[in-house]
């Protein structure tokens, strides 16, 4: 079977978390941007950070694919979509519909948590990120979460939650 992992990332969360997947896994990755050709590949790990609900880079990668291959989404994002099933249904309904249907017979979903460097963030990104903050500390003005996010950078990367996806890929034999 041939495997790869594709990433799409804007502020490195996304490239971060592929690189130590491939670190652990053994297989190949690449950026979402330099990939042309996947119609070679039985098995696609995708790693894409989250922008206003859309998986970076995923639509262009997945009209790559064979219709028979199996992909995998792994979302990176600010919000934790498993401790709000609410949430997840959303991610994962917004995301579908950027993919092609046979993909979605055996499509398989895993979310990440990220990071934010607020102050870092480029001009136009800086813009949304304010305006949608300023909308969230209306409704709750105690949010510890984006406190912190405006006072500097939020890091909440964590390699361990990549065990899951590991364990996922030996019980389908992609890795062995
Ligand atoms: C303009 C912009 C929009 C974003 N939209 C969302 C969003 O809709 N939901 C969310 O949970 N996080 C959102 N984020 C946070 C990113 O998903 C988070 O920073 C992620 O780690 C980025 O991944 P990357 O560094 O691989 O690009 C947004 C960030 C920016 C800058």
């Amino acid at each position: 079977m041939k495997n790869l992992i594709v990433y799409g990332s804007k502020y490195g969360s996304s490239r971060k978390y592929a690189e130590k997947l491939s670190e652990l896994t053994g297989i190949y990755l690449a950026d979402y941007k330099e990939v042309t050709d996947l119609k070679a590949y039985d098995n696609v790990i995708y790693l894409g950070g989250i922008y206003a609900g859309k998986v970076r880079g995923l639509k262009k990668t997945a009209k790559k694919l064979r219709n028979d291959a199996r992909l995998i989404v792994v979302t990176v994002s600010l919000g934790n979509p498993n401790l709000d099933d609410k949430l997840k249904e959303d991610v994962r309904t917004q995301n579908k519909k950027l993919i092609k249907k046979p993909l979605l017979e055996k499509i398989k979903f895993f979310h990440l948590v990220g990071s934010m460097d607020y102050p870092n963030l480029k001009g136009f990104d800086k813009k949304i990120i304010k305006f949608v903050f300023k909308m969230f500390l209306k409704k709750d003005p105690q949010n510890q979460k984006i406190i912190d996010v405006y006072n500097g950078k939020v890091d909440e990367l964590d390699y361990s939650s990549l065990d899951k996806i590991v364990s996922y890929l030996e019980e389908k034999e992609i890795i062995k």
